[in-house]
């Protein structure tokens, strides 16, 4: 079996001698610069990677930060643009031959494909978290327009590279809560693949992404499920993993209807499924 891209890639140690902490993201200013609390490793660090946060669900610490008194101050774009270093590009081909494709889930060939978004054709598309671009990419590909919206430089520079001929294509290295509060853009759909709306406080995020969509617009985005992988002491950086009811109330909480979550099964052999969810902006 191929990879999968995201099992692969999904939090490398950002930082070889960052084994020892875990940091809390206190606050997530728009400029894309967090600040940490960091502890020792050991029962605080364990107690604190297992917190529950939050009326709807649990949330962990993951990923991506600095060893205490090594690299604190580092941005969560430069956290990102190292997560990024590691990163494999997707495949010239996918199974079935095609050259570009929309995968939800962190196996490849699996899963849904873009049409739980419904017709894309002419309707403003928006990646948040949109990595190389592929997803978004696919999308332009079927005749939408595209934003891909990413905090880490280098997927701005990846995406080019690599879909920058694609007319109606567009990336940008923002942070998302950043951008959707500067942006005066709507949207039609908004998806988010493993992608910002899992590191992002959905209460902060939610309300920032229904004000710039059109009524009737698509929201979907996908992250691994609940409790699937355990904190990471070593790295840091919050990730919402929310249940299925849980993100459900929180999206009828936020301006969206029609809202549902589930947990895709893996594929034979694998034991890790899929969160997927979508919802439609009222
Ligand atoms: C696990 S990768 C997934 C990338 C891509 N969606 C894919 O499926 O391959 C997560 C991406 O989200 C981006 N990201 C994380 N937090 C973000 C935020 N607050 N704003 C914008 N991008 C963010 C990271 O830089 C990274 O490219």
């Amino acid at each position: 079996m191929s990879p999968d891209p995201h099992s692969l890639l999904l939090f490398p140690a950002a930082s070889g001698r960052c084994r020892s902490c875990v940091g809390r993201v206190t606050n997530l200013p728009h400029d894309g610069r967090v600040e940490y609390r960091s502890m020792l490793a050991g029962g605080r660090a364990r107690r604190a990677g297992r917190r529950s946060a939050g009326r709807w669900g649990s949330s962990q610490y993951v990923g991506l930060g600095p060893a205490p008194g090594e690299e604190h101050g580092m941005s969560l774009a430069e956290s990102w643009d190292r997560y990024a270093i590691g990163s494999t590009p997707r495949r010239a081909e996918n199974a079935n031959g095609d050259t570009t494709w929309l995968n939800w889930t962190q196996y490849a060939d699996h899963g849904p494909n873009e049409s739980l978004l419904g017709p894309v054709a002419g309707r403003r598309v928006l990646e948040l978290g949109s990595g190389s671009g592929s997803n978004v990419a696919h999308l332009v590909t079927r005749g939408a327009a595209g934003l891909g919206v990413d905090i880490a430089p280098a997927r701005e520079a990846a995406a080019r590279e690599r879909w920058g001929d694609l007319p109606g294509l567009e990336f940008r290295t923002a942070e998302a809560t950043a951008f959707l509060s500067g942006t005066d853009q709507t949207f039609d759909v908004v998806l988010s693949i493993f992608g910002a709306v899992w590191f992002v406080d959905p209460e902060t995020l939610l309300p920032l992404i229904r004000s710039r969509m059109t009524a009737g617009g698509i929201l979907a985005f996908s992250h691994l499920p609940a409790g699937s992988q355990g904190p990471r002491p070593g790295r840091a950086g919050m990730r919402y993993d929310h249940s299925p009811s849980a993100w459900e109330r929180l999206l009828a909480g936020h301006g969206f209807t029609g809202a549902s979550a589930s947990v895709i099964d893996p594929p034979e052999g694998r034991t890790v499924g899929t969160m997927l969810v979508r919802a439609v902006a009222v």
